[in-house]
């Protein structure tokens, strides 16, 4: 029973619910997701994978990955001359992303504690193991639009700040690039020139940007097989030689839509967990369980909720995310 005799020193008060949670309220998919960012947290409903492959999943199924290529040669930083970027900040305010110079705002709040999820099953704690690559976070949304850029860009902003990580950003959204723009980045050779390239070596395309801790990789050009390059044994060995550079890197993918393009599902099984952007009151359910079944290479799904007018738990926080007070 609630009352006032409960909220006391001496009972835990309940934290309001994060955007992890309030989405998996909104959307239920009943069973238990998997891995320790789930379990981490008592509250949160898992998803459940669908029983049968939906139609829109089966005509574009991404098929497995090749078997493993020879790992690829890491040369030393010094060895090589790095990119370097100017962020730029008044583009980041003006669009109301985080400003990493900016004060802790509603925004970033939300974040840090989507951020401490995803940080703690990829490095572990709290009694947990690691998840196999769980340094690698796939950001995906059902459809265009729904914030995956925003999200991948924010949640690459709120790590850079964390002392023992770096973050790479992966522009992932090869037909529609948008990362480098949203930074104010001039964009260059990316990561599908260096899965095209075998003469490429990734490291070489890797931006270093004048915000700690983050760097930034283009899209670059996009081909006619964009999946198949995914798909294929070059992918394993060149995400494995950009962590073997730097083990102290997370590697955010700003990902395609799950259900407009392929190359997501083939993005996939090469990430340790994937974040599914639900556009709050847009995303269908049958959209999102056509997209959960599409990523189901990937072991380790949450949902985060983004564009929410509203927080079920009482919580405001549509002035930050674009609704206005
Ligand atoms: N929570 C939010 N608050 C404010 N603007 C947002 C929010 N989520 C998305 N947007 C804006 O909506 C548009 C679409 O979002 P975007 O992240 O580009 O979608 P996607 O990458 O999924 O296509 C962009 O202009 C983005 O800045
Ligand atoms: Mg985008």
């Amino acid at each position: 029973m609630k009352g006032p005799d409960k909220m006391n020193k001496h009972s835990p008060i309940k934290p309001p619910a994060s955007l992890l949670e309030r989405a998996n309220e909104i959307y239920d998919f009943g069973a238990a997701l998997r891995g320790p960012a789930a379990d981490a947290n008592v509250d949160q409903q898992p998803i459940e994978k669908p029983a049968a492959e939906p139609e829109t999943a089966k005509a574009a199924v991404a098929p497995a990955i090749a078997p493993v290529a020879a790992p690829l040669p890491v040369r030393p930083a010094t060895a090589r001359g790095k990119l370097r970027a100017h962020i730029d900040r008044e583009a980041l305010r003006a669009a109301n992303y985080i400003d990493p110079d900016g004060p802790v705002t509603g925004l970033s709040e939300e974040f840090r504690i989507v951020k401490r999820q995803l940080l703690l099953a990829a490095r572990g704690g709290r009694g947990f193991d690691p998840i196999e690559h769980g340094e690698r976070i796939l950001i995906c949304s059902a459809n265009p639009n729904e914030g995956k850029t925003f999200c991948a860009v924010n949640l690459a902003l709120s790590m850079a700040t964390e002392k023992d990580n770096r973050v790479l950003l992966v522009d992932a959204d090869f037909a529609k690039p948008s990362v480098l723009a949203r930074l104010g980045i001039e964009g260059g050779r990316g990561l599908m020139d260096a899965l095209a390239d075998s003469a490429i070596d990734v490291e070489d395309l890797v931006i270093e940007t004048d915000v700690n801790g983050l760097s930034v990789l283009p899209a670059g050009a996009q081909t006619n097989q964009d999946t198949e390059y995914l798909a294929a044994a070059r992918t394993a060995a060149v995400l494995d030689q950009l962590t073997r550079h730097d083990p102290a890197r997370i590697i955010i993918f700003d990902s395609p839509p799950a259900l407009a393009a392929s190359p997501a599902s083939a993005l996939a099984l090469h990430v340790g967990q994937a974040v599914m952007v639900v556009h709050a009151d847009v995303t269908t359910d049958s959209a999102l369980r056509d997209a959960l079944s599409l990523l189901s290479g990937c072991e380790n799904i949450q949902l985060l909720l983004n564009r929410a007018k509203f927080s079920p738990t009482g919580r405001k926080f549509g002035n930050y995310y674009g609704y206005g007070a």
